[in-house]
């Protein structure tokens, strides 16, 4: 490196220790008021993701599937993890399940393109089997990460694998059972309702996730007065 590039690199860095710090206040108070730099950050991290070999399913993966969407969605879903259709596409909830969570998008009068979409793994595991523990301890940091820089307003965590693996409940919970509660998750909501897969199987499911929506949508337009609790435990 020359003396000039030495500079300019340390001027870099310097700049983004700086704005970083500002970034934090700022987001302080307003969670969207610095836009460039989110999405910056959220493509370093996507091509970071996208060379992961950190468990086996990269080696039978065909595409990462990081996530899609706004850095600045106010609403952010998280599934499971990418099945065929995504993890050819490299693009969460593409296939059959993601057609139902776009009409579900749709009713709640937001485009696809608002929100950000993301999974606890991204990538698939063979044959759509359940995520394994070591998997999901590889990978969640990625997601962790996702959300502290998108900094959504409210997170839904579709089905069970979703909020076990980001709230830390125990496996056998059901998702009837921790649906229609607000949890809260780094100062901020989250709601668990039915995985759109779900609702393919069983009809049963649409009425109950759409009033999970519905209570979503009051969070997002301040209906429902919310405010960070830190205990999070079910009863
Ligand atoms: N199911 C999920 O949990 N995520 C996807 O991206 C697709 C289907
Ligand atoms: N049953 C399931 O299989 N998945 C859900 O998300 C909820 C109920």
């Amino acid at each position: 490196m020359n003396l000039q590039q030495e500079i300019t690199t340390y001027f870099r860095q310097l700049a983004e220790q700086e704005s970083s710090i500002i970034l934090d206040d700022i987001k302080r108070s307003d969670p969207h008021s610095v836009e460039q730099i989110d999405a910056s950050e959220l493509q370093a991290l996507e091509k970071t993701v996208s060379q992961c070999k950190k468990c086996e399913l990269s080696q039978t993966r065909k595409n990462v599937v990081f996530g899609q969407g706004n850095p600045q969605a106010r609403l952010m879903f998280i599934g499971e993890a990418p099945g065929a259709d995504e993890d050819r596409q490299g693009q969460p909830f593409v296939g059959r399940a993601g057609q139902l969570l776009n009409k579900i998008i749709a009713a709640m009068g937001f485009e696809r393109e608002e929100i950000y979409i993301a999974n606890i793994l991204k990538c698939r595991p063979p044959d759509n089997r359940d995520p394994l523990p070591h998997e999901v301890e590889a990978c969640i940091s990625y997601l962790k990460e996702q959300i502290r820089l998108i900094q959504p307003e409210v997170i839904v965590s579709l089905g069970k694998v979703s909020a076990v693996n980001l709230m830390n409940f125990s496996p056998s919970v059901s998702v009837k059972s921790i649906r229609e509660r607000i949890f809260t998750y780094e100062n901020r909501p989250l709601v668990v309702t039915y995985h759109p897969a779900a609702l393919l199987r069983s009809a049963s499911y649409k009425r109950p996730t759409w009033e999970d929506m519905q209570m979503v949508m009051k969070l997002l337009s301040g209906e429902i007065q919310w405010k960070p609790e830190t205990d999070n435990t079910l009863i």
